[in-house]
């Protein structure tokens, strides 16, 4: 069976690098790809095994090249389980970066804020995260090739990466958060209710996304990095109305922050 690594390679001919990290571009923060020089890029649909999304704000094609001279995988969207792709499919992608050689991976998505301080178009670098999903991306049979049947979680946020993302937002001159990230599976917002519970439980942003991959890119290897573009307060919180529209026009400004610290943390990584 012909592999979506496999495609790539073939694919970058002669121009294949061996990327140094994954970049993973969530909600409207797609931006930073069109900034990757020497360029391969292929649509999902290409790929064997990715599962292909359908919602907007998401170009659904991975770019590989490099970024301010260090090799990168940069995959310009993803699917989510609200769209109905089946969570071990959301394993591709993620196993894909690590087949083609990168040693980290850089997750990034648009989430809303349960605290009130840290409002929208900021930043917040992951510490940790909560599984509200009700599923998980390892369920079924394990491939021992690619990583244990039970993988640990104590470590799965990087020190060091995160470390680096602070690094490079401080030399950016922005100003980036931390927090505990908890995953939904959506696609409705979250109730009043819910977000209240979810503060008693620890959590700082709540968002649709990131978790599985955390588990994939864990079980196989890859170190960790992940940051979320706040775009709202969470329901009940603030007086927006939530919507994918709003998420979109919030990500918008949030991602230039973004873009800025992921150049720099990419051109300092060693
Ligand atoms: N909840 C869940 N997902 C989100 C939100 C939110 O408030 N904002 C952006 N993605």
């Amino acid at each position: 069976m012909t592999t979506a690594a496999a495609v790539i390679r073939e694919a970058a001919g002669d121009a294949f690098a061996t990327p140094r990290l994954g970049l993973v571009l969530g909600s409207g923060l797609g931006g930073l790809a069109d900034a990757i020089e020497d360029a391969t890029a292929i649509a999902y649909a290409e790929l064997p095994g990715f599962p292909v999304g359908s919602v907007a704000g998401h170009a659904g094609r991975l770019v590989l090249g490099t970024l301010a001279g260090t090799p990168v995988v940069v995959l310009q969207g993803r699917a989510h389980l609200y769209e109905g792709i089946p969570v071990s499919d959301l394993a591709v992608p993620v196993r894909t970066v690590r087949a083609l050689g990168a040693e980290a991976i850089v997750l990034t998505n648009a989430a809303g804020s349960l605290r009130g301080e840290v409002g929208p178009g900021r930043l917040m670098a992951l510490t940790d995260h909560i599984n509200m999903m009700g599923v998980n991306p390892l369920t079924g049979l394990n491939d021992d090739a690619i990583g244990p049947r039970f993988v640990g979680l104590g470590d799965a946020y990087d020190v060091e990466l995160r470390a680096a993302l602070h690094a490079a937002a401080a030399g950016e001159d922005v100003d980036l958060g931390e927090g505990v990230y908890l995953a939904v599976g959506g696609p409705s917002f979250e109730t009043p209710a819910e977000i209240r519970a979810f503060k008693i439980l620890g959590a700082d942003a709540v968002g649709m996304s990131t978790v599985p991959e955390v588990i994939v890119a864990r079980h196989c290897g890859l170190r960790v990095a992940a940051v979320s573009a706040i775009t709202n307060l969470a329901e009940g919180m603030g007086d927006e109305v939530l919507t994918h529209e709003h998420t979109l026009a919030s990500a918008a400004v949030a991602a230039k922050d973004l873009q800025r610290v992921l150049t720099r943390f990419v051109k300092d990584y060693n």
